[in-house]
């Protein structure tokens, strides 16, 4: 992403009235949210839609002919549109709803690796996957005699392709579009095409991708992509999983119940039609309502002028944190989101973050998901900060303050 040259199309004081959990104070302290890729924070609009869907329409989806499973069901069924047109997926059967990245990426996994994988075929995935890219297909493979192999990470955080990664035996390339620890964003379209070329399925993590860039399935040309509605300022508990129709139709269920089925004996069954097959057990009507208004909630502010905002914030940060005494920054790829990784010599992660929170500033520390990616840097775990549009540069100075502070403080 190009750093930002414009000021942001959007009122910032006006952005931040929208989230009502921006008054709230953390140890009598206004808080300073800086945690957004682990959860981002809802607007009051995505908390309204879904409490309006308990208060006025709540029954079951795609089940009865009453006039509240209608309406449930048109509601459910209008965020999936909602969705597809976001992603540019040709079509809604292809948006499947799920509980979350991970569940998204389970799927993926055992469904695929039934359909593709047998001994001494390959699942190639990168060394800065979250465990939830990692650990699907870590079982996927032992279910099938598979093998793991793993594109390696460069000192800056990027991948490190001397040459394409892929051998005759790979059948998965599972990549994350942006890392979640180092903010890279990485080169997918490209990897896509080249293993397109050789046959080879692909599935792209879009967990930390979607708040922050404009994501369209189709110009990626990946198969399957992966994302959560609670990092796009939707509710915890929803997720998707978009795949290509004709790939999904031929990939088996991965979880077997209601509403998955066509037909059931005591003998045998078949599966419903997309996205049906992949859906078993009522899901989260009101969290799919309310992912559906962070959607347009998201398309009325655009995402280039949120993403120039947190590139501002990413700048900004970065600087001012570079100028604190043995301060290192892990992830300092070319293209990144909204988030810096880093550690200071002598100073435990926890115990800044545990001073950072006593100033209301909440930030993730520790591993991140990211055993692998900390061994490679050979550290313990960071210190993580996470921009969202709703954050402000004043923000961003309190925290170097009071990290400098807590600095004094620890040494
Ligand atoms: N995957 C989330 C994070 O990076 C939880 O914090």
């Amino acid at each position: 992403m190009k750093p930002a040259a414009v000021k942001p199309a959007f009122d910032v004081e006006e952005m931040r009235a929208q989230f009502p959990i921006l008054k709230e104070l953390v140890h009598s302290k206004p808080l300073v949210y800086f945690d957004n890729a682990a959860t981002s924070q809802k607007p009051h609009r995505v908390i309204k839609a879904e409490s309006a869907y308990y208060a006025t329409i709540n029954a079951n989806v795609h089940r009865g002919v009453h006039t509240l499973s209608t309406k449930a069901t048109e509601a459910q069924e209008a965020a999936r549109e909602t969705i597809r047109k976001h992603i540019n997926a040709k079509h809604a059967h292809e948006v499947i709803f799920t509980s979350g990245t991970t569940a998204s990426l389970n799927l993926a996994a055992f469904s695929l690796g039934q359909l593709l994988l047998n001994k001494g075929d390959e699942v190639l995935i990168s060394g800065m996957e979250h465990h939830s890219n990692i650990v699907p297909w870590q079982l996927a493979c032992e279910r099938h005699g598979a093998k793991l192999k793993v594109i390696p990470i460069t000192e800056s955080g990027e991948w490190g392709l001397t040459q394409m990664p892929f051998s005759d035996e790979t059948r998965v390339l599972a990549v994350s579009h942006v890392s979640n620890t180092l903010g890279t964003i990485n080169p997918v379209k490209e990897l896509i095409a080249e293993a397109k070329k050789r046959g080879i399925v692909t599935v792209v993590d879009g967990a930390q991708a979607i708040a922050h860039l404009n994501v369209d399935v189709q110009d990626l040309g990946c198969d399957l992509y992966a994302f959560s509605g609670h990092k796009a300022y939707g509710p915890t508990g929803t997720g998707v999983l978009y795949g290509r129709e004709d790939l999904l139709d031929r990939m088996p269920p991965w979880q077997g119940g209601g509403e998955m089925i066509d037909t059931v004996t005591l003998e045998k069954s078949t599966w419903a039609k997309l996205p049906f097959k992949f859906e078993a057990g009522t899901p989260h009507i009101a969290g799919i309502i309310g992912l559906g208004e962070a959607i347009r909630w998201m398309e009325d502010y655009e995402m280039t002028a949120m993403a120039a905002h947190e590139q501002l914030l990413l700048e900004h940060a970065t600087k001012e944190l570079l100028a604190i005494d043995g301060l290192r920054i892990i992830g300092t790829a070319k293209t990144k989101v909204g988030v810096i990784s880093f550690v200071i010599e002598g100073i435990h992660h926890y115990d800044l973050g545990t001073l950072l929170d006593q100033q209301g500033i909440a930030v993730r520390t520790g591993h991140h998901c990211t055993q692998p990616l900390m061994d490679r840097f050979g550290v313990s775990g960071t210190t993580r900060l996470s921009f969202a549009c709703f954050n402000t540069v004043e923000e961003v100075d309190a925290m170097v303050a009071a990290t400098r502070k807590a600095v004094k403080m620890l040494r």
